[in-house]
C-alpha cells in the first residue's frame, strides 16, 4: 500500500513538532519545507527526526527541503508558515505579514499538489484559511483550518484539572473563531456522560472558559519568545490522521460555511466530519439563544478580520 504523502510548510516550532507527531504515529512520509533563507535547517530537522526512527520504530520517511517540487502530489498539506506572536501581540497583529506568506504558499501548492487536503494553521487563523481557499481555488471541502481541536483540548485540559478526573472522560465542543470570541457549547460538554453543568457551577465554568479563550496568550506570556506548539502540533496531527486514515472524526474545524449557521461564505469553527476528502460534512447543531448570539458575535469578528485583511492586501 502506498504511504500517504504529508507536507508541512514552515519547519519552525509547530511545523517541526507536527512532523514529529506524524512520524511517530507512522501517518505517512513527510516533507518539511521552509523558505530558501533558512538554507539547510529543514534538512537538518528532517535528518534528526529520521534518526529517531530506529528508537521509536517508525518507517516514515522524512525529508527537509526548500523546493516545492519535493512536495508534489501531497495528500495532505499542513501550513504553519508565518510569524508567531510575541508577548503583547494579538493574533491579529500578524495579519498583514502572514496574509502575504499564506498567499505565496497557496500559489505554490495549487500547482504542485492540486488534490491535497490543506490544513491551515498560520494566524490569525480564520482569515488565513479564507485566503488560502481563495488563492488555491480548491473545493471548500479540501481547505480547512486548525483551531478548534486545540481550543477544545485546552478547555478539556482545564476541566480535567478542575475536577481531578481523567482527560479521557471529558467530551467538549467550542465553536466560532480562533480568538477571544470563541464560543463554548455547554450543552455539548460532559464528563463520563454527565452534563458539565451538574458538576461545575456557572461562575466557575465561565472562569474556565475565559482561561481557555486566553489559553494561547497564557503560553506566549510564559514562553516569551514565541507561541504554543506542542498542543497545536498534536491538534494538526489528529486532523492529518483523520484524512490519511479516513477516520470520519467528528471534530471542530475552521470550515467554509455558506448556508450553514447562516454564516454566508466565511471560515469559522464548527463541528465537522473529517475524512479522506477533508471536511466531508458540517454538522449543524441547534444552539440555545445565548450560544447563537455568541456565535454570531464571533462570526462578525471573523468577517471584520477578513475585511481588514482584504484592505491590507489591496494596497
Ligand atoms: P515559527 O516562527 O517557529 O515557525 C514559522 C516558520 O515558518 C519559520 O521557520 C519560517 O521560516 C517559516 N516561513 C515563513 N515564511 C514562509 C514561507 N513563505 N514559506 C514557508 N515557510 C515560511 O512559528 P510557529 O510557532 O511554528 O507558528 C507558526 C504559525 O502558526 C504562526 O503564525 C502562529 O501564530 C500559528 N499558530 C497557530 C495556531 C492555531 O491553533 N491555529 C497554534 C499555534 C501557532
Ligand atoms: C495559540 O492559540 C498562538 O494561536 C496560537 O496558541
Amino acid at each position: 500500500m502506498r504511504r500517504a504523502k504529508i507536507t508541512i510548510i514552515g519547519a519552525g516550532n509547530v511545523g517541526a513538532t507536527c512532523a514529529h507527531w506524524c512520524a511517530a504515529a507512522e501517518l505517512g512520509d513527510i516533507v518539511l519545507l521552509d523558505i530558501p533563507q533558512t538554507e539547510d535547517m529543514p534538512r537538518g530537522k528532517a535528518l534528526d527526526l529520521m534518526q529517531a526512527s530506529p528508537i521509536f520504530g517508525f518507517d516514515s520517511n522524512v525529508i527537509g527541503t526548500t523546493n516545492y517540487e519535493d512536495t508534489a502530489n501531497s495528500d495532505v498539506i499542513v501550513v504553519t508558515a508565518g510569524i508567531p506572536r510575541k508577548p503583547g501581540m494579538s493574533r491579529d497583529d500578524l495579519l498583514s505579514t502572514n496574509a502575504r506568506i499564506v498567499t505565496s504558499v497557496g500559489e505554490q501548492i495549487k500547482n504542485t499538489s492540486p488534490n491535497a487536503v490543506v490544513i491551515v494553521v498560520s494566524n490569525p487563523l480564520d482569515a488565513m484559511v479564507q485566503q488560502m481557499w481563495k488563492v488555491t481555488g480548491f473545493d471548500k471541502s479540501k481547505v480547512c483550518g486548525q483551531a478548534g481541536v486545540l481550543d477544545t483540548a485546552r478547555y478539556r485540559t482545564f476541566l480535567a484539572m478542575e475536577l481531578g478526573v481523567s482527560i479521557e472522560d471529558i467530551s467538549a465542543l467550542l465553536m466560532g473563531g480562533h480568538g477571544d470570541t470563541m464560543v463554548p457549547i455547554p450543552s455539548c460538554t460532559s464528563v463520563g456522560g454527565i452534563p458539565i453543568t451538574q458538576l461545575i457551577n456557572s461562575d466557575r465554568l465561565e472562569e474556565i472558559v475565559d482561561r481557555t479563550r486566553k489559553g494561547g496568550a497564557e503560553i506566549v506570556s510564559l514562553l516569551k519568545t514565541g507561541s504554543a506548539y506542542y498542543a497545536p502540533a498534536a491538534a494538526c496531527a489528529q486532523m492529518v490522521e483523520a484524512v490519511v486514515k479516513d477516520k470520519k472524526r467528528v471534530i471542530p474545524v475552521a470550515a467554509l460555511c455558506d448556508s450553514e449557521y447562516g454564516v454566508g461564505g466565511y471560515y469559522v469553527g464548527v463541528p465537522v466530519i473529517m475524512g479522506s476528502n477533508g471536511v466531508e460534512k458540517v454538522i449543524e447543531l441547534s444552539l440555545t439563544e445565548k450560544e447563537t448570539a455568541d456565535f454570531q458575535n464571533s462570526v462578525d469578528a471573523v468577517k471584520q478580520l477578513v475585511a481588514t485583511m482584504d484592505d491590507l492586501l489591496s494596497v
